[in-house]
């Protein structure tokens, strides 16, 4: 929010740039992310054999470690206390028995506890959610709405800061300084030219192919 507000545009843009940085799976989508893995993974038996794929690199342990925590997130703590308080009102969530399996197998192996990865706050928030009844999709969603409060006292405060200038990333290129290339005309096959990234998470990609159909069957797409 800052980042692009520093380019003095409308809030709405910027609050726009900020959801969009925020639904990714690896920051604020993670929420999303964790219902996702919980429910594939399905019950308790099935723990040690995901977290072994975990460890294999086949699969990432969504709702666990944090860009700057590198201790337990003292949020979870609090999120998952309040998870049995909603469940007490809305009814039990199935799937928090296997978020706390992982929890419990993950924080004992030498693989989480050397890299420092804890929960955070996105791995029981998404339970809590379930339980009242959002659909999965609206998870960022209701992550964001709350957090908009925040994000527009930063901008404020930031355009009134005197100081403050454009936001620049810097990078340091590090590759080769010349490259040689086949030029368009040259080129042969055409699937050379083209690059093709496979995004598992893009909910883009979803809508660009929806057919209107139940969401089901769009869901099993990603
Ligand atoms: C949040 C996150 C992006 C932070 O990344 P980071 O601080 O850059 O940590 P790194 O990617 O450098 O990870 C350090 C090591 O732990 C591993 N690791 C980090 N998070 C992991 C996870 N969730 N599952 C499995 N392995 C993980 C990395 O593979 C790396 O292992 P290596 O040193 O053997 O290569 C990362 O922990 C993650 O992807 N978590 C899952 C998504 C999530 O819950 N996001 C919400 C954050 S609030």
């Amino acid at each position: 929010m800052r980042h692009i507000g520093s380019s003095l545009v409308d809030p709405y843009s910027a609050v726009a740039g900020a959801a969009a940085a925020l639904y990714g799976p690896l920051h604020g989508g993670a929420n999303e992310a964790v219902l996702r893995m919980l429910e594939e993974i399905g019950s308790t038996e099935k723990v040690s054999q995901f977290l072994e794929e975990v460890k294999q690199r086949k699969r990432k342990l969504f709702g666990f470690g944090h860009r700057i925590y590198k201790n337990y997130d003292p949020r979870a703590k609090i999120v998952r206390n309040i998870a049995y308080e909603v469940f007490e009102v809305c009814g039990n969530e199935p799937l928090i028995d296997v978020a706390i399996e992982l929890e419990k197998k993950a924080l004992t192996d030498e693989y989480f506890v050397k890299r420092k990865l804890y929960p955070n706050v996105d791995f029981y928030s998404g339970l809590i959610y379930k339980a009242m009844g959002f659909p999965t999709d609206m998870f960022p969603v209701l992550f964001a709405i709350p957090r908009i409060a925040g994000w527009l006292a930063h901008w404020k405060e930031s355009l009134e800061d005197k100081e403050s200038k454009i936001w620049r990333p810097r990078q340091a290129y590090t590759g080769p300084p010349v490259r040689s290339y086949i030029p368009m005309e040259s080129r042969e096959n055409d699937k050379d030219t083209t690059f093709n990234v496979a995004h598992q998470f893009s909910k883009r990609s979803l809508v660009a192919t929806y057919d209107g159909k139940d969401a089901e069957k769009n869901q099993s797409k990603l």
